[in-house]
């Protein structure tokens, strides 16, 4: 289900919990993201619930939405973080969480990475490839630093079923490392004195809605961590799936922490969820302003691209898009489509959709995860801007970018005078 107890109908209004859209769409311009903080919470809750006979620690995945309104809103709810760079850790320590709770991973973290993390003290480095030890060893030197806690992510060669572009456990990908490789590095631990290598990682990919994949590789991470005694944490990274589709139906998440629990009592156990924390709390709400007939098709021109929203272009997802006011009419094929110059610019391809006239809104849902964090100022777009709801109030977490947040990058060379647009941006 796209809708949920926050985001919904309510007479005819879509609603994010107390609050009309089409008030803060009006407020704030379009295009825009909305995010609820009470689905935010729910769905830790909902997770902490279902992995709670495994006593999972949760370490949400930054890079499906790193606005600090979001890392401050986890960090209440009490998840640790999962980091993919430097600039993601400095993220996650600027909404106050502490370094202890932050996991970094990476397939190409730089030296000056490595020391940044050792030196602010995070609680877990994830290694993809053997060199990343001689440099955690130098770096530790350095800093005068006493000791890493540190877990070798395992390369399971098992396929996903899931888009390609998002399987990342196959033999092969470039993520992580073979069980040999690993089992090597293992035996020789005792070469990385200061060096805690305490845990196997694992992460086979994203929107896994095959559980099955998942359990031929947690058996290869199981035999590698039977034979090493030293091994205390299973990290089996993020992936667990969202429907982005009215109807869609996933294997549901206790049950898969249920068929998880014997084979894992012996284990800490940690979880990477970015998608299932955050997609269903957000919506981008757009503004139609054409609606154009050419070849048979109905093409609806919307304000949002490509550029807010990445994911139909590159991923060919499919995200449910609706009126803010409900329709009651019927439905009928359309092309969303936005103003950037790339056919692949589209936002949905053949989705029913009610009537819709220039300066009507429409919402696209399931659209807080990897929405923002993969927006770009293509075609000199400015990125949106970035409301929290929580409960009857909402308020801006980031304001829309204007063209002098852009050309201040490149003031070393031009020396433009810079019209104000006709209205001041939110
Ligand atoms: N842990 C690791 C090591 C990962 O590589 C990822 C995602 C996660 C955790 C979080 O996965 P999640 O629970 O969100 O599925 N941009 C794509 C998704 C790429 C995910 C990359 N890694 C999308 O828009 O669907």
């Amino acid at each position: 289900m796209v809708f949920h107890s926050s985001i919904r109908y309510v007479a005819g209004q879509l609603m994010v919990d107390g609050i009309a859209v089409r008030d803060i769409a009006h407020a704030c311009g379009t295009p825009l993201y909305i995010y609820s903080l009470p689905r935010l919470r729910a769905n830790v809750r909902r997770l902490q619930a279902a992995f709670a006979p495994l006593r999972a620690r949760l370490y949400y995945s930054v890079k499906a939405n790193g606005s600090l309104a979001i890392l401050r809103a986890l960090h209440e709810a009490g998840t640790g973080f999962d980091c993919v760079s430097g600039g993601e850790i400095q993220r996650v320590l600027a909404a106050g969480a502490a370094a202890q709770d932050i996991v970094f991973a990476g397939v190409g973290k730089t030296r000056a990475e490595i020391e940044y993390a050792i030196a602010q003290g995070v609680g877990c480095i994830t290694v993809e490839n053997p060199a990343e030890l001689q440099h955690m060893a130098a770096a530790l030197r350095r800093l005068a630093a006493l000791q890493q806690r540190v877990a070798l992510r395992l390369n399971p060669q098992v396929s996903a079923n899931t888009h390609p572009y998002m399987a990342t456990g196959h033999g092969a990908a470039k993520f992580g490392m073979t069980a040999p490789v690993i089992h090597s590095l293992l035996q020789r631990h005792q070469d990385f004195p200061q060096l805690h290598i305490d845990s196997l990682h694992m992460h086979i990919g994203s929107q896994l809605a095959d559980i099955a994949a998942t359990q031929r590789a947690l058996r290869s991470l199981l035999a590698l961590a039977q034979e090493h005694p030293q091994i205390s944490t299973l990290n089996l990274g993020g992936g667990l799936p969202v429907p982005y589709r009215r109807g869609e139906s996933l294997p549901d998440t206790a049950d898969f922490a249920a068929a998880l629990q014997t084979q894992l009592s012996a284990y800490s156990v940690a979880l990477e969820p970015g998608r299932a924390i955050v997609a269903d709390a957000g919506l981008l709400v757009c503004e139609v302003l054409y609606v154009k007939r050419q070849a048979g098709q109905r093409f609806v021109i919307v304000d949002a691209s490509m550029a807010e929203l990445l994911r139909p272009a590159l991923y060919q997802a499919q995200h449910e898009i609706l009126p803010l006011q409900a329709a009651t009419g019927s439905t009928s094929l359309a092309h969303v489509v936005g103003p950037v110059c790339e056919s692949a610019d589209m936002l949905a391809l053949d989705a029913p959709l009610p009537q819709v006239q220039p300066g009507d809104k429409v919402a696209i849902f399931t659209a807080g995860a990897y929405g923002m964090a993969m927006a770009s100022n293509y075609n000199a777009r400015l990125r949106p801007p970035e409301v929290v709801v929580d409960d009857d109030s909402w308020q801006l977490s980031r304001r829309r970018e204007t063209m002098d947040d852009l050309l201040r990058l490149e003031r070393v060379y031009a020396s433009l005078a810079i019209e104000k647009p006709p209205t001041e941006p939110v």
